[in-house]
């Protein structure tokens, strides 16, 4: 089949990109390498920003996806506190340039990287897809606004489309040749690992006093590789005459940010120290996916159940990797 694959440079679209070849697809990838670097010699790759809607819209008109898969967008929580400007921009109506021009060419089938920051900071201990959406960031908006569009498009034209809502992505693949790198890095795993690799044992816990175990945010650390292969699974939702789903994908578990930290000593054989800093704008304390819905409808469980086998392939990428 064919498929688009935007923002494929990046951390989870390099991944969905390799499982992609794998099976053979044809893969055409649109990115504008704001962050990623991933370049495979074996896809039509495009440089391309989605704000750009007239050379999109030329792009588009050259070849008839069977499904794209939407993975560009700015992903900092905290930096969209800062400039939700330039998130809306990039997030929302990048997204829309991007669903106007499929529509404009009859490619119909999309599948959308939404994330578990459209529940805000829920009440429930583990999250149902159902949980009212109460975003507390601007990222949370933009993905919000996304869905919404996505529904109300799926009920009046032939346009279907799958939201999966991630919770945390971890990991890297097995083969160590592509990982997490993001500029700034902001996130807990791959942040500590770059410091480990420079030789610096600080790090960084920002805020101790939620109501949690220890005191720390608790998140549900989800393979990137298990991710992608649910993004496969949902494909097959597309042969239903109407379709416009919403899943979680996580790994039903919470760990607190020192569990983490353990876990890497574990894995890197390095003592950190840790100090401790004010709460981060935008943090929910726990995030943790309820994954009922996606087990029954697309058969979909995650096959890394270890945090600590998660955390030593993302340890083995860092390690090999010239970031
Ligand atoms: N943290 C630290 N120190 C650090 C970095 C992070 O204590 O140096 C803490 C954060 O405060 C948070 C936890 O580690 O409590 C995880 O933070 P990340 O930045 O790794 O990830 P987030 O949970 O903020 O966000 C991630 C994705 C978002 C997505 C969200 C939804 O980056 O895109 O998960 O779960 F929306």
């Amino acid at each position: 089949m064919k498929f688009l694959v935007t923002g494929g440079a990046g951390y989870i679209g390099s991944h969905m990109v390799k499982f992609l070849l794998s099976k053979n697809h044809e893969i055409t990838v649109f990115d504008n390498l704001s962050s990623g670097k991933f370049i495979n010699n074996k896809i039509n790759f495009i440089k391309v920003d989605l704000v750009n809607l007239n050379k999109l819209d030329q792009l588009m008109s050259k070849k008839k996806f069977d499904a794209v898969f939407h993975f560009a967008a700015l992903s900092i929580v905290n930096e969209s506190e800062k400039k939700p400007r330039k998130y809306y921009l990039n997030n929302v109506q990048g997204t829309k340039n991007l669903i106007n021009s499929m529509i404009k060419y009859n490619i119909n089938n999309l599948i959308f990287s939404s994330s578990a920051s459209v529940y805000g900071a829920p009440k429930t201990k583990k999250i149902l897809e159902r949980h009212k959406l109460k975003p507390i960031s601007e990222y949370g908006r933009n993905k919000k606004e996304i869905e919404k569009i996505l529904v109300r498009i799926g009920k009046k034209k032939n346009f279907k489309s799958i939201s999966f809502r991630y919770f945390n992505a971890a990991g890297a693949d097995e083969t160590a040749k592509i990982g997490e790198n993001h500029k700034p890095e902001t996130h807990l795993i791959p942040k500590i690992l770059n410091s480990i690799k420079r030789k610096k044992k600080k790090v960084y816990i920002y805020g101790n006093s939620y109501k949690t175990i220890d005191g720390t945010c608790i998140r549900d650390y989800v393979h990137v590789n298990d991710i992608v292969r649910a993004h496969y699974y949902g494909l097959k939702k597309f042969r239903q005459k109407k379709c416009i789903l919403n899943y979680n994908i996580g790994s039903g578990k919470g760990y607190s940010v020192l569990e983490i930290i353990k876990g890497i000593e574990k894995v890197t054989k390095v003592k950190l120290k840790i100090v401790y800093k004010k709460k981060r704008k935008g943090d929910p304390p726990i995030l943790i996916a309820d994954c009922k819905k996606i087990l029954k409808d697309l058969k979909w469980k995650p096959k890394y159940k270890n945090i600590n086998k998660i955390l030593s392939t993302a340890w083995r990428w860092h390690k090999k990797s010239f970031i």
